[in-house]
């Protein structure tokens, strides 16, 4: 689809915010409550805060007990097969509470429903689902919910569209401490296994004086911690009629007052620059921290999976990123079993792992998502030989945290506690300035503070710490 960058006006929002006074109006007194069950990637919880933001104006509680629940929203994923699975799975439970309670409002949204074919799933065989809309429909969450409650009848709106940039939606945000700050929308890639640029629609990017704003005011309310999301954020800026690069967009934020880090995901290595490296080097609050998702160390498969980049180039990138930032964190994405992969293949990846060490892995065995090119590509190979490769990754993954993770004991550092936690090795959950989790016992008032901590201990997912 031909794609114009389209901007919402501020008065498309405004009119929502008064449909949620509207519908806030017709609950007669009682707090009705919501439930909102997010799949997926970073990109779904930070819609999923704008859900919950729509429903905070609307009047709503919260549960995460879905047989209390007014209004469930499942805020759906469609990466993978089992992903989707997981959601049929789910929605197919409040066939229960529905029974129950009649009345219910299902909603299901998201990146799955933006697909025809599961759209109509859902319409023809789920029939307790109340309201369907995709990721590009979100912004009129409101009139939808409005039409389905004084209609009563059953709302779906899907249309597929290239995407538009919005502002103003509230958030209700998880976290006092953390906050996602979305800085574009959509993807322009079609890696040839990928179905999010067709759900999601085109790389748009949000003007730098939101984004700055957004940004000032959530550190003015206390958020220490801002994680700048995009499918590729290196790509952001260049739909802009005064394009920016998202290096000088880190340095802008860099520059607001105040103690804060800067996190971002995720960056395409086609297009990371030694100009984002030397700014992540420069801007203090930036963290070392890179996700650089390689998917695979073979040259014939990147290039069927439509990557844009080779082995040699991915190497020397991660090298000149270490030479900025010699203490980097690096992480990455990994697909086993793209069609047509041969054993032979699949050893470049593992050796191309056992070059770089990452210090965290997420690892896939390919899924085929339909009408991406990748789903008609002749696949030989059984799930069960693809098992085996993802297990021996998989074995060098967690081998290599664990000592990556070993490095750190005896260290001092500086984390920022994040949020309580209820594991064996402390009652608070901190980051590293790399963003390595740490496991601590102190304060719960330390929540929200940057302090020093001693490494006392480690493990293949975690840091233990002891605070000083
Ligand atoms: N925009 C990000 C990735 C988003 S999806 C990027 O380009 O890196 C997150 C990860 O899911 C991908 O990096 C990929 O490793 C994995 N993934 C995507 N589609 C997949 C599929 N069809 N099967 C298996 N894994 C997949
Ligand atoms: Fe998918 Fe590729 Fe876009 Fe990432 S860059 S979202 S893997 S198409
Ligand atoms: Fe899933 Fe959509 Fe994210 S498909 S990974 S929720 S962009």
């Amino acid at each position: 689809m031909a794609y114009k960058r389209t901007e919402l006006s501020p008065e498309d929002i405004d009119r929502q915010l008064a449909l949620c006074e509207r519908i806030r109006a017709m609950h007669g007194g009682r707090q009705p409550l919501a439930m909102v069950d997010t799949y997926g990637c970073q990109q779904n919880e930070a819609d999923s805060e704008r859900i919950r933001g729509y429903l905070s104006k609307i009047g709503c509680g919260f549960t995460s007990d879905e047989t209390k629940a007014d209004i469930v929203v499942i805020n759906t994923c469609a990466i993978r097969e089992h992903a989707e699975m997981r959601v049929l799975g789910n929605v197919g439970q409040l066939t229960h509470t529905k029974a129950k309670n009649p009345d219910q409002i299902i909603a299901v949204c998201g990146c799955m429903v933006q697909q025809e074919h599961m759209a109509e799933k859902l319409k023809k065989s789920y029939p307790i689902v109340d309201l369907v809309f995709g990721p590009h429909e979100l912004w009129r969450f409101p009139e939808l919910l409005l039409t389905q409650m004084t209609k009563k009848q059953r709302v779906f709106a899907v249309d597929d569209a290239s995407g538009t940039v919005y502002e103003g939606i509230p958030h209700a945000r998880d976290s006092k401490v953390k906050a996602w700050l979305s800085i574009m929308y959509g993807c322009n890639n079609f890696c040839s296994y990928c179905v999010v640029p067709y759900v999601r629609g085109r790389e748009r990017s949000r003007r730098p004086e939101e984004i700055l704003a957004e940004a000032q005011q959530l550190i003015a309310e206390g958020y220490k911690e801002i994680t700048l999301l995009g499918q590729n954020v290196n790509s952001y800026g260049k739909d802009l009629d005064q394009p920016m690069d998202f290096a000088d967009l880190i340095r802008a934020i860099n520059d607001i007052p105040g103690e804060f880090v800067i996190r971002f995901m995720t960056s395409h290595p086609k297009d990371a620059t030694e100009k984002l490296f030397q700014t992540m080097a420069e801007c203090k609050k930036c963290a070392h921290q890179l996700h650089l998702p390689v998917q695979s160390g073979n040259d014939r498969v990147l290039k069927a999976m439509n990557r844009h980049y080779d082995r040699a180039k991915y190497l020397e990138e991660v090298a000149l990123a270490r030479r900025y930032m010699p203490d980097l964190v690096l992480t990455t994405d990994i697909i086993v079993g793209f069609p047509g992969e041969t054993p032979e293949e699949f050893e470049d990846t593992l050796s191309l792992v056992e070059a770089v060490r990452y210090d965290s892995m997420f690892t896939f065995i390919f899924s085929p998502r339909k009408d991406t090119p990748a789903a008609s590509m002749p696949d030989p190979y059984t799930r069960q030989e693809k098992q085996v490769w993802f297990d021996r990754l998989l074995e060098a993954a967690n081998r290599i945290s664990a000592e990556k993770h070993q490095e750190y004991e005896g260290k001092t550092l500086r984390v920022l506690v994040d949020g309580l936690s209820d594991g064996k090795h402390g009652n608070l959950s901190a980051r590293t300035d790399g963003g390595r989790l740490v496991h601590l016992t102190g304060n719960e008032t330390l929540v929200g503070q940057f302090i020093d901590v001693e490494i006392t201990g480690s493990n293949t997912w975690a840091l233990i710490g002891r605070v000083l």
